[in-house]
């Protein structure tokens, strides 16, 4: 994609993200049908379908090549990540939509050939918009954020932790590690959407965020912001994230990556 295309396309999608997370805000005390997917607590309602399906037409008609990877059904069954992908979710955080009316997000990657070209992350009820273009930078709102510091350790780091990982009987991680990883940490916080989590850490506001299963859409846009400011974001394994199918994710200052990984994480598979 060249500079010119990466522009129009940004400034095309920021301003549906704009327009979508409008529609959110006006509609958020609307009653609301929810639904569950995959189990009781995996909520989806007709607001996270009709933003997706909102995108999705944006999409086709404007860029009729690009393809969509999307949460709720609306994109494309993709076995590569060849040319140029949209990667959506339409409301990260639907629980905190649901229960909340706040603390949720959309999120859109873009990526071309595999690479991550452009991230957003809009926190819609807040109104700030996370922007990232690799290679130039990320932004909250009009302000370029700083590159995240190489100094502060981990006893002095907040990490986003879900307390599920500390439960014996969790299928991913030993316990014990997280236990002891909890002890180093200065301070653990959850704020039930991986996408306002990563843009925290791009941020700084968070020093890293620890978690088990995400899918493409959860971290697409987060990845991009995370390492425009100098973070590191792989597997917890350290392996490259695979933006295909499930996974387990680590996003963090440089710093501190290798420590967790080798002192504190251990994957049962
Ligand atoms: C969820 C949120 C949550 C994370 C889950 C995701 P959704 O996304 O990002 O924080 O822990 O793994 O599925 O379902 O609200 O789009
Ligand atoms: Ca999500
Ligand atoms: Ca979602």
């Amino acid at each position: 994609m060249d500079q010119q295309t990466k522009n129009e396309v940004f400034d095309q999608a920021k301003a549906w993200i704009l327009e979508a997370g409008e529609r959110i805000k006006s509609n958020i005390d609307a009653p609301r049908s929810i639904e569950t997917k995959s189990n009781p607590n995996d909520l989806v309602t007709e607001m996270d379908q009709q933003t997706e399906q909102f995108f999705a037409e944006k999409i086709k008609s404007a860029y009729p090549d690009h393809y969509l990877l999307g949460e709720e059904g609306f994109g494309d069954e993709l076995e590569d990540l060849g040319g140029t992908v949209w990667i959506v979710d339409p409301i990260d955080g639907t629980m905190n939509f649901v229960h909340q009316k706040r603390n949720f997000a959309i999120s859109i990657g873009i990526y071309v050939d595999g690479i991550g070209e452009i991230g957003f992350i809009y926190n819609v009820m807040e109104g700030t918009l996370y922007t990232a273009k690799r290679g130039e930078g990320a932004w909250k709102n009009d302000a370029q954020l700083p590159q995240l510091s190489k100094e502060r350790p981990l006893k002095q780091s907040i990490l986003a932790l879900n307390t599920t990982w500390l439960i014996p009987e969790n299928p991913f991680i030993e316990h014990k590690g997280v236990e002891e990883l909890v002890k180093t940490l200065r301070s653990t916080r959850s704020y039930g959407s991986a996408a306002l989590e990563l843009a925290f850490v791009a941020e700084g506001i968070l020093d890293g965020y620890l978690t088990m299963t995400l899918m493409p859409w959860d971290y697409a846009a987060g990845s991009i912001l995370v390492r425009e400011v100098g973070g590191i974001v792989t597997r917890a394994d350290k392996e490259d994230l695979d933006l295909l199918n499930k996974t387990t994710v680590l996003a963090c200052r440089s710093n501190i990556h290798e420590e967790i990984i080798n002192d504190y994480v251990q994957l049962k598979r």
